[in-house]
Order: C-alpha cells, then sequence, then structure tokens
C-alpha cells in the first residue's frame, strides 16, 4: 500500500494514560507509520512536552473572542499540535454541529496549517433505512476536498458500543467514500476507520485495501490494548 498507515488516539473527555509520556510510550511519533494522540485541551501541553504528535479534539473556526468554553484552531496550533479532529459524531450529536459547521471548521484548519482528520458516518437508523451511502455522501461533499487532510469513517452505531462495522462493511464504505473524492486526490487521502476498533478486530480491519488507519477511541486509553493495535499495524507494513 502506496498511503502510510494513521493510528489516532482518541481519548475524549478522559484524562490521558500515565504511560503515554513514560520512555516506552506506545504512542510515540515514528518513523514507519503516523501515530497522533488527541488529548483533551488540558493535556496538549503535556504531550507536546512528551514530543508525542498531538491534536485538538474540536476547534472553533473564529480565531478568538466571547465563546466561553471553546478553543479555537489558531489556539490550538499555537499549542504546537499539527492535527486536529473536524466532526466527530459526538460533536455533532452533542453540540448540534452541522455539515456547515464542519466545514467551516476545516477551512479554518486548514487556513491556520493544521491538518483536519474528518469524521462521517451514518446512525443505525439510517443504515436500517438503506440511507448509508446519501448520508455519509452529503458529509463528505459539504467540506472541501482539496486540501491537506484525513477522513475517518466511522458508523455512529460502532463507537463505544463494541460492535463493528465487518472488514467487508467497513472497506466497501471506504471505497464508496474514495469514489468521492477528486480524481487527482483520490489515491493519496487516507481514510481511517472508527468504531470499537480492538486488538482482537485490528488486523483484520487494517488489512483492507482501502483502510488507511484507525481512530480507536476506548481501546486507545489502555497501553497495552494499544500497542496490539499498533503491532497489528506494523505486522501489516511491507518488509
Ligand atoms: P471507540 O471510539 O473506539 O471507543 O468506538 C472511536 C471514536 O469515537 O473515535
Amino acid at each position: 500500500m502506496s498511503r502510510r498507515f494513521f493510528l489516532a488516539a482518541n481519548w475524549k473527555m478522559n484524562a490521558m494514560p500515565l504511560e503515554a509520556v513514560g520512555s516506552s510510550s506506545p504512542y510515540r511519533a515514528r518513523v514507519d507509520l503516523d501515530v497522533v494522540v488527541f488529548p483533551t485541551a488540558l493535556d496538549i501541553p503535556i504531550c507536546i512536552n512528551a514530543k508525542l504528535l498531538t491534536g485538538g479534539q474540536s476547534g472553533r473556526p473564529e480565531p478568538s473572542g466571547a465563546h466561553t468554553g471553546d478553543i479555537s484552531m489558531e489556539l490550538i496550533k499555537a499549542a504546537g499540535c499539527h492535527h486536529v479532529l473536524c466532526g466527530h459524531s459526538e460533536r455533532r450529536a452533542q453540540h448540534g454541529e452541522t455539515n456547515e459547521d464542519v466545514a467551516e471548521q476545516v477551512i479554518a484548519a486548514l487556513e491556520v496549517g493544521l491538518h483536519p482528520i474528518v469524521c462521517v458516518g451514518e446512525t443505525e437508523a439510517q443504515r436500517d433505512a438503506g440511507k448509508h451511502h446519501a448520508v455519509v455522501k452529503e458529509q463528505i461533499e459539504s467540506i472541501p476536498l482539496h486540501g491537506d487532510l484525513t477522513l475517518a469513517y466511522e458508523p455512529v452505531w460502532a463507537i463505544g458500543t463494541g460492535k463493528t462495522a465487518t472488514p467487508a462493511q467497513a472497506q466497501e464504505m471506504h471505497v464508496f467514500i474514495r469514489s468521492l473524492l477528486p480524481e487527482d486526490r483520490r489515491e493519496n487521502v487516507r481514510i481511517l476507520y472508527g468504531g470499537s476498533v480492538k486488538p482482537e478486530n485490528a488486523t483484520e480491519l487494517l488489512n483492507q485495501e482501502d483502510i488507511d488507519g484507525a481512530l480507536v477511541g476506548g481501546a486507545s486509553l489502555d497501553a497495552m490494548q494499544f500497542t496490539a493495535i499498533l503491532n497489528s499495524a506494523l505486522s501489516l507494513l511491507p518488509e
């Protein structure tokens, strides 16, 4: 595979694992694949000081202003981050973020030099109604696809539920998403899978041709589980 593997650890609203800053941290930046951590805003400086590749979990497009409780793309960049999550389904569901909001975030992130990881995915009801392609198409087509970004397909019904898309279901959606990309970007943009990625399913998922990495939530809080997922990715690298 010509696209480099990308493992993202999304720690959500949890304290960072203590092992992350230890000398044998599995979360460290590597030469052979990309590992990026997404701590709470409070832990961003700790991760940066520990030389982890670090991203923000969300950012507002406005550079500064009266937005109590929020942080901006500009501040995330100034803290030393290189990445930011945009449109995570928990932000869409719990903070009412729309496709238009996500597009504004992506534009702002690119403008300040952050690499956005844009999350898309359907709910269980949408999949049951056969609308998953249409929902994901609308999400993808509302963001600017020319910039240096990564996509993450995260079926909402698989996030934190222990239910995972089968490798075939995930691969099918990744091929579909890739087909929506501008032709000159199609082979280069990485598409991560997220939703209950665990040591038990990581190898099979990562072995799919169009799955270029994983956005890992729950299992990324446990250094041993994250190490196992990392080892799965490493075992799939060409000699
Ligand atoms: P999960 O979360 O691995 O706990 O399902 C994934 C995510 O929300 O990014």
